[in-house]
C-alpha cells in the first residue's frame, strides 16, 4: 500500500515523532511506502511531494516543528480543488492519506472521507481544543513553555513591585492559559470561556500588593471583557475563517496600570509556545498517534482519527472530533479560581 502523509494548520513539537511513528510501523511491520506532502493541503492540492522512507525519519523524534511543512491552504474553499486532489493522489498511486492537524485540518479531512477518499486523521494543537480526546500533543509542550516564563516573570515582578500579565496562544479556548496558569501560580487567570469582569481582576490585583507580593495574571490571546469584544491584531481572516488573535494582554496592563497607579508590563509568548522540543509526555503521545494511525489504515478504518481517552489509544469518528471545540467546563475554572486575589 502506497500511504501519503500531511501535516496541517499551526506546527507544534510532536508532530516529527507522529511522522517517525507512522513510517517506522509502516515499512517495517505492513511493508508499506509512503510519500510526503508538503506543507498541509497545498501539497496534494498541487503534487508538491517528498520522499518519505527510514531515512528520512530518522533522528526526527525530537525536532520541533514538521519536516514535510505546513499551511493553512483550505482546498474545499478552491474551485475543483477536492477534483484536483483526486486527480494527483490517482496519478501518484496513493492508495490512504494520513492527515495531521488539528480542527480546520481534519475538516477537511471530514470533507474528503465524505466524497469517498481513504483518510485517517490525527489531531494536533497546542490549544487543546479537539474534542474526542482527552489530550493532543503539542499542548503540553505549550504549557510547559508558558510555566517556564511565569516562573521567570515572578522574580522580576517582585523586584519591580509590578503587575506582569504573561498573554498565552488557544485561540478561542483557555486550556494552555488554564494549566499555564495554575503551574505557574498566577493570581489570576483569564479565559475566553468565561469573559472577565475588570473590577474583580483589579481587586485581585489590589489584594495582592496589600499582602506585599506583585500579582501575575495569566491571559488567553481570546479572553475578552463582559460587554467588550475579542481583541485582534488586524481585521484580517485566515483560510478556514479565523481571526488573528492579540492585544488582550496589553490592553489590560494599560487599563490595570490607570485604575491602580501600579507599574504594569505584558508579555506575549506568541510562536515561542508552538517551538523547539517536544517534551517527553508529547513524544510518546505523538509517537503512539502515529504508530495506530497506520494501523488504522492497515485496518482501512477510513474516516476515523486516533485518539486519547484515559492512557488508551482508541479509533473515533473524525467528525466526533471536528464538530465542536473541546472548551475549559466551568468547574475547571472554578477550581483554578481558588488561587486568585
Ligand atoms: O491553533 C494553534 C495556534 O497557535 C493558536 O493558538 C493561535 O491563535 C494560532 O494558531 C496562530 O496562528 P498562526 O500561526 O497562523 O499565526
Amino acid at each position: 500500500m502506497r500511504v501519503g502523509v500531511l501535516t496541517g494548520g499551526g506546527d507544534c513539537p510532536g508532530l516529527n515523532a507522529v511522522i517517525r511513528g507512522i513510517v517506522r510501523r509502516g515499512v517495517t511491520e505492513y511493508d508499506y511506502e509512503f510519500v510526503g506532502f508538503r506543507d498541509g493541503w497545498k501539497g496534494p492540492l498541487d503534487a508538491l511531494t517528498m520522499p518519505l522512507d527510514i531515512s528520512a525519519v530518522r533522528g526526527i523524534l525530537p525536532r520541533g516543528g514538521t519536516i514535510l511543512g505546513s499551511s493553512r491552504t483550505n482546498p474545499v474553499k478552491i474551485e475543483g480543488g477536492i477534483e484536483r486532489i483526486e486527480a494527483n493522489l490517482n496519478e501518484l498511486g496513493i492508495d490512504a492519506l494520513i492527515a495531521i492537524g488539528g480542527e480546520d485540518t481534519l475538516g477537511v479531512a471530514t470533507v474528503l472521507t465524505e466524497h469517498g477518499f481513504h483518510v485517517v486523521g490525527v489531531p494536533k494543537t497546542i490549544d487543546n481544543d479537539l474534542s474526542a480526546t482527552d489530550f493532543t500533543f503539542g499542548f503540553d509542550t505549550a504549557v510547559t513553555v508558558a510555566t517556564e516564563a511565569i516562573d521567570r516573570l515572578h522574580t522580576t515582578a517582585e523586584s519591580h513591585h509590578r503587575i506582569l500579565i504573561c498573554e498565552v496562544m488557544g485561540r478561542h479556548a483557555g486550556w494552555i492559559a488554564l494549566h499555564s496558569g495554575m503551574a505557574g501560580g498566577a493570581n489570576g487567570i483569564l479565559i475566553p470561556e468565561v469573559p472577565f469582569d475588570l473590577d474583580e481582576v483589579i481587586g485581585w490585583v489590589n489584594s495582592r500588593f496589600a499582602a506585599s507580593y506583585a500579582p501575575i495574571l495569566c491571559v488567553a490571546e481570546g479572553a475578552l471583557p463582559k460587554d467588550g469584544d475579542l481583541i485582534t491584531k488586524d481585521a484580517s481572516l485566515d483560510a478556514f475563517g479565523h481571526v488573528k488573535l492579540s492585544g488582550i494582554g496589553e490592553w489590560l496592563a494599560q487599563q490595570i496600570e490607570a485604575r491602580t497607579g501600579h507599574e504594569a508590563r505584558t508579555t506575549v509568548l506568541g510562536h515561542i509556545q508552538r517551538g523547539g522540543s517536544p517534551t517527553a509526555f508529547d513524544r510518546v503521545l505523538a509517537t503512539r498517534f502515529g504508530l495506530n494511525a497506520i494501523t488504522a489504515v492497515k485496518d482501512q478504518a477510513w474516516g476515523t482519527m486516533v485518539a486519547l481517552q484515559g492512557t488508551d489509544i482508541v479509533r473515533v469518528p473524525l467528525s466526533a472530533a471536528t464538530n465542536t471545540l473541546k472548551t475549559v467546563p466551568l468547574q475547571r475554572y472554578e477550581e483554578a479560581r481558588s488561587f486568585f486575589g
